[in-house]
């Protein structure tokens, strides 16, 4: 019946109302408080970044989907004007010991590239650090402000993207370093690579490594997951009491209690309790796969979802910014799903609502019923990550799952020889890409595509592209060279 101010809603409800804001918005959000700040760094709100249209304006922040198809010839040109006028003005542009132009431009081009560079160093240096993880989508493609250097930071605060384009983009190999790391893009899906013709065979082979090796009868230890596993170390022992869980407001409920068991590793943390609640409250799938990520706890089954609620008793120092983290879960096929998890808040950064929130319940979200999975007195600590969108019930066919590359196209990358095709014949070769754009790659030979395509079973004739001169596998079905009338990108026949 009465009104409450702003700063009264629960943080949850905030993200929910945030969500509904553009990145524009979003940032304006951030600069209203320290705790906004704090909100407006929830990964899931920074799923997809295309800082390259927002610099223009367009501040689209969905899903890649209708991007899939090649942009107007237009927007095209008028990016690429953009791109040379900069250049040009680049040369005889002061630069600071930062890299910053000191000069402001009057052309409006110009301008528009600098901006785009602004935005681009304002996420690597503000942003990306606090929600880099949580990232699937980044769309680079045209953009003249974008360096090796900035993809490389950009690679590295972003491990789990699974689309990535940087189509005419002038990066080098240096630019992929990070991948070189057995599995650190294991769930790249999509990668346009097309016009950028400094990239060489080397890339090809840091993103043969990066995808991981499915021939490696260890390779699922390869996997973020198990990576994140070895990070977090052994759970540690908790203990299940069964009784009235005061809840925020002062309600009570009989539920589900677990706590920590004390003088063990992490019980700076503790007592915070997980409460088990009824299944009609409204809640955020979207968030606990977030946190699912970021603690490694599988998404549940929403069809036997139940709320959960954390709440803590408050008073112990944050275990985060010791830099630890840790979550609970079942583990799989259980009848139930229960989770501690956080929220990112403030600068502490830690997003434990045991560590944030004092008295005060923090978080209420599905998750299946739970069952224990615990012996003595002692649960699992599972670090399963899940990909977005993707539901327990594909959970087994994609653990230890690599290599999910399903789009690749290297349009232009003119550099690329056989040597490269083998690098991502190895390890397992490319069993989900649809997509292989090879238009353009004059050096590689009918042994290299014919290496590669053996080793890609799912590939699609209709999305297969080469040179017209190589009389190459699928001569008859594949699509030919796509470059013949693209104007700007490497094809052998250009000018005939
Ligand atoms: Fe040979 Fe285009 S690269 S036909």
């Amino acid at each position: 019946s009465g009104s409450a101010h702003i700063s009264e809603l629960p943080m949850e409800i905030l993200i929910r109302l945030f969500r509904y804001l553009g990145p524009e918005d979003l940032c304006r959000c951030g600069q209203v408080c320290t705790a906004w700040w704090g909100l407006v760094k929830t990964g899931s709100l920074w799923r997809h970044l295309y800082p390259v249209r927002w610099a223009r304006g367009d501040f689209y922040s969905g899903p890649p989907g209708y991007l899939d198809q090649e942009p107007d010839e237009e927007w095209v040109k008028n990016l690429q004007d953009e791109g040379r006028a900069y250049q040009e003005w680049d040369e005889d542009a002061d630069v600071d010991e930062s890299g910053e132009q000191c000069e402001e431009a009057d052309n409006p081009a110009i301008n528009t590239v600098q901006r785009e560079k602004r935005l681009l160093n304002g996420m690597i240096q503000n942003l990306l650090p606090a929600v880099g993880p949580s990232v699937r989508t980044i769309v680079l493609a045209y953009s003249s402000a974008v360096s090796s250097k900035m993809v490389r930071q950009i690679l590295s605060l972003c491990p789990n993207l699974t689309h990535l384009d940087l189509t005419q983009t002038d990066v080098t190999d240096s630019a992929f370093d990070s991948w070189a790391s057995l599995g650190v893009c294991s769930s790249l899906e999509h990668l346009d690579l097309s016009g950028c013709e400094k990239i060489t065979d080397h890339t090809l082979k840091r993103l043969s490594l990066g995808l991981g090796d499915l021939t490696s009868p260890l390779s699922s230890r390869n996997s973020p997951e198990w990576r994140t596993k070895l990070l977090m170390g052994p759970p540690p022992p908790l203990k299940l009491e069964v009784g009235p869980a005061l809840l925020a407001g002062g309600r009570s409920r009989q539920a589900m209690i677990f706590k920590r068991r004390p003088g063990v590793r992490g019980s700076s943390c503790s007592p915070a309790h997980v409460f088990v609640f009824d299944l009609e409250e409204p809640a955020d799938i979207e968030d606990v796969a977030e946190w699912s990520r970021h603690g490694g706890i599988p998404v549940p089954d929403t069809s036997t979802a139940g709320v959960l609620e954390v709440q803590t008793a408050g008073g112990s120092s944050c275990c985060c910014r010791r830099g630890r983290r840790q979550g609970l879960s079942t583990g799989s096929g259980s009848a139930a799903y229960w989770q501690q998890r956080y929220l990112s808040f403030g600068e502490a950064q830690c997003g434990h609502s045991a560590c944030c929130g004092g008295e005060t319940a923090l978080r209420t979200f599905k998750g299946a019923e739970f069952d224990l999975q615990a012996t003595g007195g002692s649960a699992h600590l599972r670090t399963k990550l899940l990909p977005e969108g993707q539901s327990p019930n594909n959970r087994t066919e994609h653990s230890g799952t690599f290599r999910s590359l399903r789009f690749l196209s290297l349009s232009g990358c003119y550099h690329v020889t056989d040597m490269g095709l083998r690098s991502l014949s190895q390890r397992g070769g490319l069993p989900r890409v649809e997509h292989l754009n090879l238009s353009g790659c004059p050096f590689v030979s009918e042994v290299g595509l014919q290496e590669l395509v053996s080793v890609c079973p799912a590939l699609n004739d209709e999305h297969f592209y080469y040179c017209d001169n190589i009389n190459g596998p699928h001569a008859d079905t594949a699509s030919g060279c796509q470059n013949l009338q693209c104007g700007f990108r490497v094809c052998c026949r250009s000018g005939e």
